[in-house]
């Protein structure tokens, strides 16, 4: 059976291929959904591909994927950079996590440069684009071998 994955979006990103098409590129959620759902077979995990514009809802998904979950993939969009609640409910579940950013947060305005979830990640991918979820999945099917 293949581990299953929880991947999270954050607020947003429902609206991709129409938001600022020149950050985040044209392609739509539809696509991004579809591109991990691949990019999980292909390193064979089953991916739950789920995204809200809202924090609470976050949290819970992220309470619930204890004992449900081998690991959790989360692109928090702004609540990174405010969410002190998604940072806890990560710690507290404990599951290994990677968090994912389609720009490179880094280069952008000062407000986006920290992050309050790296520090319950194993790893941050920034700036990859969609090519980031395929990466950050490579991670947990690495260190999910490994456990
Ligand atoms: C984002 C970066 C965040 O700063 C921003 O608020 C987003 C998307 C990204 O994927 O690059 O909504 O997380």
């Amino acid at each position: 059976m293949p581990k299953k994955i929880l991947v999270l979006n954050g607020p947003n990103l429902n609206l991709l291929g129409r938001r600022e098409p020149e950050i985040y590129g044209r392609a739509t959620y539809a696509d991004l959904e579809r591109e991990i759902h691949a990019a999980a077979a292909r390193w064979r995990l089953a991916a739950t591909v789920k995204q809200s514009n809202h924090e609470g809802v976050l949290v819970d998904w992220i309470q619930a994927a204890d004992g449900e979950f081998a690991g959790i993939v989360i692109n928090p969009a702004a609540y990174t950079h405010t969410s002190v609640a998604i940072l806890d409910a990560l710690k507290a579940v404990a599951l290994p996590a990677v968090e994912v950013h389609l720009s490179a947060i880094e280069t952008r305005e000062k407000f986006r440069q920290h992050s309050y979830i790296s520090p319950a990640c194993l790893a941050t991918i920034t700036g990859h684009g969609f090519a980031g979820y395929d990466e950050a999945l490579a991670l947990l099917a690495a260190k999910l071998v490994t456990n």
